[in-house]
């Protein structure tokens, strides 16, 4: 059993991860069109993965006995100035992920609700391992370049990224 007021938190944090893969699916189709498919394909796994972050959300409210709602998601960004600009906003919305976690987190332990405390650990450490992961492309785009051959690099390493193993890619 949890409470109304976590209910609703975590049917919200379950929107943010839907919002989040449309994101990030948006995202890839803007590489598509620049001829980045590296970076493509790293965005559309990484949509993959927060449709799943999404559904464990979810399944966890069912278990818990509550009501999974899917608001409604509103249409994500879909034109960026450069890939930099693609990563940064990528970095600042995952950000804002971190502290709604955060917040889901403070609840339940106001609440002495352990068992979503317990579950919610998961989504701490994902969201350490992906401002990290986007930190240190951002950190690869700013050391290589995006001009000429430094894209072209640039697009390589996200898609080697995109398809390595989350301990790979620190
Ligand atoms: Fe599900 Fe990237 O946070």
């Amino acid at each position: 059993m949890i409470s109304s007021k976590l209910s609703e938190q975590l049917n919200t944090q379950i929107g943010l991860e839907q919002y989040s893969s449309n994101l990030y699916l948006q995202m890839s189709a803007w590489c598509e069109s620049e001829g980045l498919t590296g970076c493509a394909g790293f965005m559309r796994k990484h949509a993959d993965e927060e449709m799943e972050h999404m559904q464990r959300l979810f399944q966890y409210v069912v278990d818990t006995g509550a009501r999974a709602n899917i608001g409604a998601i509103p249409a994500p960004r879909s034109d960026f100035k450069d890939i930099k600009d693609v990563f940064e906003t990528t970095l600042a919305h995952e950000e804002t992920i971190t502290t709604a976690i955060n917040s889901l987190v403070a609840t339940a332990f106001e609440e002495k609700d352990f068992s979503t405390f317990h579950f919610l650990q998961w989504y701490v450490a994902e969201q350490h391992e992906e401002e990290g992961l986007f930190k240190n492309i951002l950190d690869r785009i700013r050391i290589i370049g995006t001009d000429g051959t430094g894209l072209f690099m640039i697009d390589q390493e996200v898609g080697r990224l995109g398809q390595a193993s989350p301990a790979e890619k620190a």
